[in-house]
């Protein structure tokens, strides 16, 4: 049995603004994973057009979003960062696996059901019932392996685990004419494979960063209340502002884990410490529990703005000198081009498109 090589893929929409939610689900993530992986991080610009097709500065948004990835930590030289839509390879697999999928997978995702939610299919777009078909491409082109994204996208990556399954079998004749693929096991059985099981990287303290002022919703750019979020573009005193105002409860914080239950609010507080703190929940309430959120909460300020401010900072540097991160994601895109044009040539050789 052989093995794909290990190859580490995620993206961010260029759509609002970056919070917190985004910044410990996702990107912080990203940063940990560089040190031994292969990695590629897109800023995914062509899914931005599905649930709003005119953006007025997506130029601007795509640039803010790479110079997250890079004032985060990210290391563009030593990994890629790049623009979805500067290799043409995702939207020519995603249109391949829309082929593949069927329908009523689309119909059943959770995110489609919510963006779709209230309106009728005259106002909703092929590309927003389509997105996860071009989310599987951006993440199969590169036969990416793990993918480290947010909770919310758990029902995307098993999506793409089928796209790709469905694919291997009903092309397994073909794949294996061509010479391409390798014999992997997917649970116990042996297949011929040519495009890998992804896996989800979403554990940790904050897969799900809830809204500051309702603990049972997820921190959201949508969210009308600015309230309800840390915005990555926020100064120290909008940070403070925001977490002294942040909804609790009357109890002081329990001492152990397992106190948090049933508690939203505290636990996404300790969740969000945990998190910037690269500790254990388990670990901050050792050292919190039966204080008083009237303690607890100057030091998450403290923290936050102790992690978020250099970020911060990097990020309006980048963003003003827009050739420098221009430069960097052309850079990534030929280097994206490069490996992604090596899988679509074999893909083309396997469905028999005559070149
Ligand atoms: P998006 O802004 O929807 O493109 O999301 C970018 C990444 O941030 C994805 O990996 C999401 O799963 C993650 N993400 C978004 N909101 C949250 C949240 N409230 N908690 C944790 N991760 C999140
Ligand atoms: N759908 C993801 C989100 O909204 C963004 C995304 C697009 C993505 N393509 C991806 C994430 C590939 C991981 C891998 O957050």
């Amino acid at each position: 049995m052989a093995e794909f090589q290990k190859l580490v893929f995620s993206g961010v929409q260029p759509t609002g603004n970056l919070h917190l939610g985004n910044y410990l689900g996702a990107i912080r993530k990203f940063v940990a994973l560089q040190k031994d992986n292969d990695c590629i991080y897109c800023v995914v610009d062509e899914h931005a057009l599905t649930a709003q097709l005119v953006h007025e500065d997506l130029r601007g948004q795509t640039r803010a979003i790479a110079a997250a990835y890079i004032a985060s930590g990210i290391d563009p030289k030593k990994h890629i960062v790049f623009n979805q839509s500067a290799v043409a390879g995702h939207a020519e697999l995603a249109w391949i696996f829309n082929c593949v999928a069927r329908i009523g997978w689309m119909e059943r995702m959770t995110q489609f059901k919510d963006k779709a939610g209230g309106k009728n299919a005259e106002q909703v777009s092929l590309g927003l019932l389509a997105y996860p078909s071009l989310m599987a491409a951006d993440i199969l082109l590169y036969r990416a392996t793990h993918v480290p994204v947010g909770d919310d996208q758990k029902q995307h990556l098993e999506l793409t685990r089928d796209i790709a399954q469905k694919f291997n079998i009903d092309f397994s004749a073909n794949i294996r004419k061509e010479g391409y693929g390798i014999d992997i096991k997917v649970g116990d059985e042996p297949v011929h494979a040519y495009f890998p099981m992804v896996e989800p990287l979403i554990d940790g303290p904050a897969p799900r960063v809830m809204s500051l002022r309702d603990g049972t919703k997820k921190m959201s750019k949508s969210d009308p209340s600015d309230l309800s979020r840390i915005n990555l573009m926020d100064d120290a005193e909008t940070i403070s502002k925001k977490i002294r105002k942040a909804k609790t409860d009357p109890d002081g914080l329990p001492s152990e884990p397992e106190g948090l239950k049933g508690r939203p609010e505290a636990d996404n507080l300790v969740g969000i410490y945990a998190a910037l703190s690269d500790k254990t929940k388990a670990d901050v309430l050792a050292d919190y529990g039966g204080q008083q959120f009237s303690v607890f909460k100057p030091a998450l300020i403290e923290l936050a703005v102790s992690v978020l401010a250099p970020i911060t900072e990097e990020m309006r540097r980048l963003t003003g000198d827009t050739s420098h991160i221009d430069a960097i994601l052309r850079d990534g895109g030929e280097r994206a081009n490069a490996r992604a044009e090596k899988t679509m040539k074999e893909v083309r050789d396997i469905i028999g498109f005559l070149r």
